[in-house]
C-alpha cells in the first residue's frame, strides 16, 4: 500500500505560510541600538517641536504654544507593552496606524495631522526619542477594579 502523501502536503504548506510571516513587511529582525538614551530623546523631543502637540506623562518639558486643540498625550498607563516598533512606525510613518483618539481631532480625511519627520529626524535622535517615551509608559495590567483606557 502507498503511504498517503499527506504529512509531506502539511509541512510544505507549514513552510509556505512561514514564509508569509517572514515577508518584507514583517517586524522579525527590527531591533533599535541598545545604547538610546531617555535625557538625550526628551532634547530631541523638544528641538523637533513634538512638544507642540504632544505632552509626556511625568515629563517636565517647556511650555509652548499647542498646534492640537488638546494635545495627544504620550506615555502613562497602558495594558500592554507599546513595542519600539509600534513607535517607530507612528513617528516616520504615523499615517500606518492612528493613535486612539477622535479621528476629526487627529485627523484631517482620514490622514494623521501628524507631519513628516523622515527628512527631519537622525536615526540617533529617533533611537532616542523611542527611550525617551519608553521610559514614560508604564504596562498596567487591567482589572475589574482598576480599568485601563487606551
Ligand atoms: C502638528 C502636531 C504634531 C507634531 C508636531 C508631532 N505629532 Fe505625534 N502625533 C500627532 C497626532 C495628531 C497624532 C495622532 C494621530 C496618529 O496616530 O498619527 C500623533 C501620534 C503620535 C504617536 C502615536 C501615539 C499613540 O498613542 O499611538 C507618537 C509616538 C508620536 N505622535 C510621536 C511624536 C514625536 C516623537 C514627534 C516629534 C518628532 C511628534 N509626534 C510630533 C501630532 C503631532
Amino acid at each position: 500500500m502507498q503511504p498517503k502523501p499527506l504529512l509531506p502536503l502539511l509541512a510544505l504548506l507549514a513552510a509556505g505560510v512561514s514564509a508569509c510571516s517572514q515577508g518584507r513587511h514583517s517586524a522579525s529582525g527590527f531591533r533599535l541600538p541598545e545604547n538610546g538614551d531617555p535625557a538625550r530623546g526628551q532634547m530631541a523631543f523638544v528641538a523637533l517641536e513634538c512638544h507642540s502637540c504632544h505632552q509626556v506623562k511625568g515629563a517636565e518639558l517647556p511650555a509652548v504654544e499647542s498646534r492640537m486643540k488638546a494635545p495627544v498625550v504620550l506615555g502613562g498607563q497602558v495594558p500592554r507593552t507599546v513595542t519600539d516598533g509600534y513607535l517607530v512606525s507612528s513617528v516616520i510613518n504615523p499615517n500606518y496606524k492612528l493613535a486612539s483618539y477622535p479621528p476629526d481631532e487627529i485627523a484631517v480625511e482620514g490622514k494623521s495631522r501628524m507631519p513628516d519627520y523622515t527628512d527631519k529626524i537622525t536615526a540617533r535622535q529617533l533611537t532616542d526619542v523611542v527611550a525617551f517615551l519608553q521610559a514614560h509608559y508604564e504596562v498596567v495590567r487591567p482589572s475589574r477594579e482598576y480599568p485601563v483606557y487606551y
